[in-house]
C-alpha cells in the first residue's frame, strides 16, 4: 500500500522525539482515527533552526511527520507557513487516498506550532 519512501520514513523516522525547551508547540488530532501529532520547533532569527515530533498514529502519519521535519528545517516562518499537506504527500512520493488526512495532521501541527511561537513573542 505504501511506496518505498513512505516505508523508509516510517521505519527510520527523522527528528523523532520530544524537544527540550521548544519555542513553539503544535498539537492536532484526528477525531475519526484517534491519531495525535505534536510538533516542536526551535526558532532563531525568524527561522526554524530545529524541529522534532511525537506522533501516535499510523505509518503514514509517522512518515508525514518525519518528512515534514526535513522539509521545514532551516526555512523562515513565512516559508514554513506555506507548506501544505500536499507538499508533504508529494515529497513522500504520494500517499493512498485514504491516508491523505495523515499528511494534513503534519501541516496543521506545524502551523499551530508557528502560531504558538508567534503568540508568545508578540
Ligand atoms: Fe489517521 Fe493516519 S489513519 S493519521
Amino acid at each position: 500500500m505504501y511506496n518505498e519512501k513512505v516505508i523508509d520514513h516510517f521505519q527510520n523516522p527523522r527528528n523523532a522525539g520530544e524537544m527540550f525547551d521548544p519555542s513553539g508547540v503544535g498539537e492536532v488530532g484526528n477525531m475519526k482515527c484517534g491519531d495525535i501529532m505534536k510538533i516542536f520547533i526551535k526558532v532563531e532569527n525568524d527561522r526554524i533552526e530545529d524541529i522534532s515530533f511525537l506522533t501516535f498514529g499510523c505509518g503514514a502519519a509517522i512518515a508525514s511527520s518525519s518528512m515534514l521535519t526535513e522539509l521545514v528545517k532551516g526555512k523562515t516562518l513565512d516559508e514554513a507557513m506555506k507548506i501544505t499537506n500536499m507538499d508533504v504527500a508529494n515529497h513522500l512520493g504520494g500517499l493512498p487516498e485514504a491516508k491523505l488526512h495523515c499528511s494534513n495532521l503534519a501541516a496543521d501541527a506545524l502551523h499551530k506550532a508557528i502560531e504558538d511561537y508567534r503568540s508568545k513573542v508578540q
